[in-house]
């Protein structure tokens, strides 16, 4: 070990056995492609015992290791410089920085600092991330630079994606499942719904998954499906199909987000047919009923303001989904996805599949009223289902 390398870990185990060490990172891999991007050190206090925990940052996920002050400076000697060749250490009042050129020069750097600082022993409370910014599929999806940071234009749909996750997370987390999860994600578009889907249950659900992305547009199922390849995505696959075409062999959980019209209904009916555990839709569009509605020139105090006309075909049109999938033996629910201004793009109509028997009757009252009542002949999901 070269002498300003033995000198730099003095200096760390120094600032250790001080209580000063606010925090290390170790950056720059001697091999480019090594999947270990970084290492943060950080001071944490465990039953009582000062320890340094370890976040190694691989490409596709952290993984933490507490070492004590001896155990640390031993792995540090097997990091540096063979798998890192910038190493800082942050003590209370100085960066102490270790930089080893391509050539092998080692150097150190130590700068003052103003600011007051002290140590942090708290553990980091954050939960593992939903959804990691800096896996590579979101570069290529386009939704972040080349470093994982979301870019200013993609802030909107990142923030829609986090959202999703953490709803379908509640929704997932208290099923139980006898090997893969089976689930077919209708018009699932450019994929960024259908990827978050995947890495939410693959890396913080640890589930076996086996998701079909499936999407009329062959241009898009191709450069999805390269995405998938090149990123070594296992368990996901997009499939070039219409929803109704689509014959899924077996089907835990149906997603159709934005599936346009009356595709939702296809997708509905699919997931219900297949007995699914889980429906989730957010429908869009509400075509079909609003063009019922309005050649059927009933209005009333409402309806006969346009716009309220159009939310009213939104409420309708989606009301009916709901008693139908209830009549089917779902429970239902609808909630709020996203705030997106003026638009009714942000209901989520979720079905979850129960045991009790269904008051069909009462069920088949509440559409028939519904329908009788806004001049409404079928609805499309009737005729599907
Ligand atoms: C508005 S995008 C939504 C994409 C994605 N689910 C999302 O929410 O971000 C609707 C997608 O569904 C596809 N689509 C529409 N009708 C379809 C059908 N009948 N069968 C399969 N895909 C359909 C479209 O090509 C489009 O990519």
């Amino acid at each position: 070990m070269g002498e300003n390398i033995e000198k730099y870990l003095n200096r760390v185990a120094e600032a250790a056995e001080q209580n000063a060490l606010v925090k290390m990172t170790l950056s720059k891999p001697a091999d480019k492609h090594d999947e270990l991007r970084n290492i943060y050190v950080k001071p944490v206090l465990i039953k009582g015992k000062r320890l340094f925990a370890f976040t190694y940052r691989y490409e596709r996920r952290d993984e933490v290791k507490n070492y004590d002050a001896e155990q640390m400076i031993s792995t540090l000697k097997e990091l540096v410089p063979s798998k890192f060749l910038n190493a800082v250490l942050f003590t209370v009042n100085e960066d102490v920085a270790l930089l080893v050129s391509s050539k092998g020069k080692v150097t150190v750097q130590t700068k003052k600092v103003q600011e007051c600082r002290e140590q942090n022993l708290e553990h980091d409370k954050q939960k593992a991330r939903l959804i990691n910014p800096a896996n590579p599929w979101w570069y290529q999806l386009g939704l972040t630079t080349r470093e994982g940071k979301v870019t200013a234009d993609m802030q909107h749909k990142f923030k829609q994606i986090y959202k999703y996750a953490e709803i379908v997370e509640s929704l997932v987390k208290p099923l139980k499942f006898d090997g893969p999860v089976h689930i077919a994600d209708m018009g699932a578009g450019k994929g960024y719904l259908t990827f978050a889907l995947h890495e939410l249950l693959t890396q913080r659900l640890n589930l076996d998954v086996d998701i079909k992305g499936v999407e009329i547009r062959p241009e898009l199922v191709q450069k999805i499906n390269d995405i998938i390849k090149t990123s070594g995505l296992k368990g996901l696959e997009f499939v070039e199909s219409t929803i109704d075409a689509y014959r899924p062999q077996q089907l835990d959980i149906l997603i159709a987000l934005h599936a346009c019209d009356t595709a939702t209904d296809d997708a509905i009916a699919k997931g219900v047919r297949a007995g699914a555990e889980l429906i989730v839709c957010a429908p869009c569009c509400h075509k079909q009923i609003r063009q019922e509605m309005e050649r059927s020139g009933k209005t009333d105090a409402i309806t006969r303001y346009g716009i309220f006309m159009e939310r009213q075909a939104v409420m309708v049109t989606d009301t009916i989904r709901a008693l139908m999938m209830e009549y089917y033996g779902y429970k239902t629910q609808v909630m709020e996805f996203i705030e997106m201004e003026n638009t009714p793009k942000n209901i989520l109509l979720v079905g979850r599949k129960t045991d009790k028997t269904p008051d069909r009757l009462m069920i088949s009252k509440a559409i028939g009223d519904l329908k009788r009542q806004y001049g409404i002949e079928k609805h499309y999901l009737e005729t599907v289902l």
